[in-house]
């Protein structure tokens, strides 16, 4: 599976849902996640993503490992968006923030 991690969080830029042929990300109030149990591992999300925040569950580095099991939770918790939206109206400055894990809003 892939998996979302850190950087997506208070940037959302939504490139990532349109090129998902099922539809598996699922919409947090300022991240999204895979859900692990529908992705198909094409890997036409992660060149769409502007900050990079996504990665194969093998290559997800160390210190993001713990998105592997946060991704899969919040995925059984969060609706499906199957749209691309706008990204959240401070996506540009949260891009360059490095840890911001305590940000998320579940
Ligand atoms: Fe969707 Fe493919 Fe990305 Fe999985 S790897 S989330 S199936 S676009
Ligand atoms: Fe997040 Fe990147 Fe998609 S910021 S919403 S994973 S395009």
């Amino acid at each position: 599976t892939y998996v979302v991690t850190e950087a997506c969080i208070r940037c959302k830029y939504t490139d990532c849902v349109d090129v998902c042929p099922v539809d598996c990300f699922r919409e947090g109030p300022n991240m999204l996640v895979i859900d692990p149990d529908e992705c198909i591992d094409c890997s036409l999300c992660v060149p769409e993503c502007p900050v990079e925040a996504i990665y194969a569950e093998d290559d997800v580095p160390a210190d993001q490992r713990d998105f592997i099991a946060l991704n899969a939770e919040l995925a059984k918790k969060w609706p499906p968006i199957v749209e691309r939206k706008d990204p959240l109206p401070d996506a540009d400055e949260w891009a360059k923030v490095k840890n911001k894990r305590d940000q998320l809003i579940r």
